[in-house]
């Protein structure tokens, strides 16, 4: 079970409207200025859709995640019998189906695996990145509190702790942006490039 058993799909999408709506999600706007025309976007933890209405609007996406009963409310309440959207129930160790100019872990999805297994999504994505492109991983940034909530125990991921690993995982270009929520905590997204150009 995991720990999103604990909180449905409407009351997460209420906290989400309190943090990032503005009425285009913030933290989408900052990923945005990542995303070129025609480019095709992996959203990993997709969740009940919270970004997936506003990027299938202008790109390609493919949405993947593990907790079946937010799946099934993105099913219902935004795809709506749409049988051929790109929702998928995988984790991101496991799916090897096709390249991405984007790959976006966004709203700390990052910090619901193992720093083992944090490694080798980051290599994992790496083979599912097309040349160039880019992968943007958004997280509290140092001075913002994690969620407290008991339940959660996120392994944080912070952008300076990883610079030295980042060349090692074949990344040639890295950098961290920052941004404030509505509720003015700061974020970090850090920004992973094969090359940088
Ligand atoms: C904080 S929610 C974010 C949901 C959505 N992306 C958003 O920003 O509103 C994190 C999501 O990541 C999913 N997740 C956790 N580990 C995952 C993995 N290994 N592969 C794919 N999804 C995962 C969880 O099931 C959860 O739906």
């Amino acid at each position: 079970m995991t720990h999103y058993s604990r909180i449905s799909p409407e009351d997460f999408e209420g906290y989400a409207r309190s943090e990032f709506w503005f009425p285009i999600p913030i933290d989408l706007i900052q990923y945005q200025a990542y995303f070129r025309p025609g480019d095709t976007i992996l959203e990993v933890g997709c969740g009940w859709g919270r970004l997936w209405n506003h990027i299938v609007q202008t790109h390609k996406y493919v949405g993947l995640d593990i907790h079946e009963p937010y799946l099934e409310y993105f099913r219902e309440t935004l795809l709506r019998g749409r049988i051929n959207a790109n929702i998928v129930n995988m984790s991101i160790l496991d799916y090897s189906e096709r390249t991405f100019d984007v790959i976006l872990f966004p709203w700390t999805v990052i910090g619901d695996l193992s720093e083992n297994d944090q490694r080798r999504a980051l290599e994992r994505c790496h083979d599912l990145l097309a040349t160039y492109w880019t992968i943007l991983l958004d997280n509290p940034a140092k001075e913002t509190p994690y969620s407290e909530s008991p339940w959660y125990a996120p392994t944080k991921f912070y952008y300076e702790d990883w610079t030295n690993e980042f060349p090692k995982l074949g990344f040639g270009f890295h950098e961290r942006i920052q941004y404030e929520t509505l509720t003015k905590k700061v974020r970090e997204i850090t920004v992973l490039k094969k090359n940088a150009i």
